[in-house]
């Protein structure tokens, strides 16, 4: 098992509880914007899940064997889940941002260990989803009346499991 094949099954538990946390901000934002955000949630659970599905299937083309349980998502992921509460909409983006802010931390890191190992394939993907994540904190945070403040530190912990 490579670095490469860790971080992008550490990616593929991630992405998997992010969109779950994320149907969750669906269901639970209450409040003025509520028509606007809510489908947009939507969209961006569709966002994760393809990406999620390119990685996975990036991982089984480099020989590797993608968590495919929600047992396996759980114990793997970094990404706290919290117990469903109606909160407004401000908040329920903030837990977006926050979430879309690890993934761009924890891609960033999967660019650099995919080109360590040479793999410009790989390095490719984490930088068009992080690319992608990116824009959509900026705009996030626009809502939101903050600028984006993305996050460059390395997820430290993102091969802890592996
Ligand atoms: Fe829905």
């Amino acid at each position: 098992m490579t670095n490469t094949t860790k971080i992008l099954n550490q990616a593929v538990a991630d992405l998997y509880t992010a969109r779950i946390a994320l149907h969750q901000v669906h269901w639970y934002m209450r409040g003025t914007g509520f028509m606007e955000w809510h489908p947009k949630v939507d969209r961006y659970m569709d966002g994760l899940a393809e990406i999620l599905d390119e990685l996975s299937e990036r991982l089984i083309t480099i020989g590797g064997k993608p968590y495919s349980t929600l047992t396996e998502f759980l114990q793997h992921s970094n990404i706290e889940e919290v117990p469903g509460e109606f909160k407004s909409v401000e908040a329920s983006l903030k837990r977006v941002i926050d979430i879309f802010n690890y993934l761009v931390g924890l891609f960033e890191e999967g660019m650099e260990i995919a080109d360590e190992e040479g793999d410009n394939v790989t390095n490719s993907l984490f930088e068009d989803a992080k690319g992608n994540l990116e824009k959509d904190i900026w705009m996030l945070s626009a809502e939101l009346g903050l600028a984006p403040q993305l996050q460059r530190e390395k997820t430290t912990t993102a091969l802890k499991e592996a």
